[in-house]
């Protein structure tokens, strides 16, 4: 699999996998994980510019968190891993003012829609999600809903 960052240009700017306004890539990726061999189970969030993750914490009940969290959709509890995404507006807004919002959303369904086409390409399936509890989430990964907030979610999985 491709890392997230392709180029990083004048140390100012990343290219990536995925497109974004401006290239200003305001989203932050937490990974619940689950069952994924050689990982144990807990909460580790991607760091894109060194293309590994950074555990968190390794609490085995993460996914009966996120999964109330999400509203106990029980796929939560079958799945691999979750993907939570989260928006940070400030890289944004510096940039685009208000406006900045609505594309922070348009770059958070390119992010899901590569996560469905690299899962496909490794036998694995994908279900965006979208109903969850801001302040569960919030919560669940320490963050304040405004200088940091939960974006897009989106559970993977095995085919059978
Ligand atoms: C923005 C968005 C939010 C969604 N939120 C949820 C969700 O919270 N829970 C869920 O089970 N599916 C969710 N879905 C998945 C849709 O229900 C699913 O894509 C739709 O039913 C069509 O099924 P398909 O993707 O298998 O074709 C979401 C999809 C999108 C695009």
């Amino acid at each position: 699999m491709h890392p997230g960052v392709r180029q990083a240009v004048d140390g100012t700017f990343t290219l990536r996998t995925v497109p974004s306004a401006g290239a200003r890539h305001a989203l932050e990726t937490y990974l619940p994980v689950n069952r994924v061999e050689d990982v144990p189970p807990g909460l580790y969030r991607y760091l894109a510019l060194e293309h590994r993750l950074a555990e968190e914490s390794r609490d085995p009940g993460i996914k009966r968190r996120v999964a109330a969290g999400c509203l106990n959709q029980p796929h939560i509890l079958a799945n691999a891993v979750t993907f939570l995404w989260t928006a940070v507006p400030d890289r944004m807004t510096w940039r685009y003012g208000e406006r900045g919002y609505r594309y922070l959303h348009l770059d958070a369904g390119h992010v899901c829609q590569n996560l469905y086409l690299a899962a496909s390409g490794v036998g694995c399936g994908v279900c965006a999600i979208a109903a969850f509890d801001d302040a569960a989430m919030n919560r669940l990964l320490g963050i304040d809903g405004e200088r940091q907030f939960p974006i897009y979610a989106a559970t993977v999985g095995k085919k059978p």
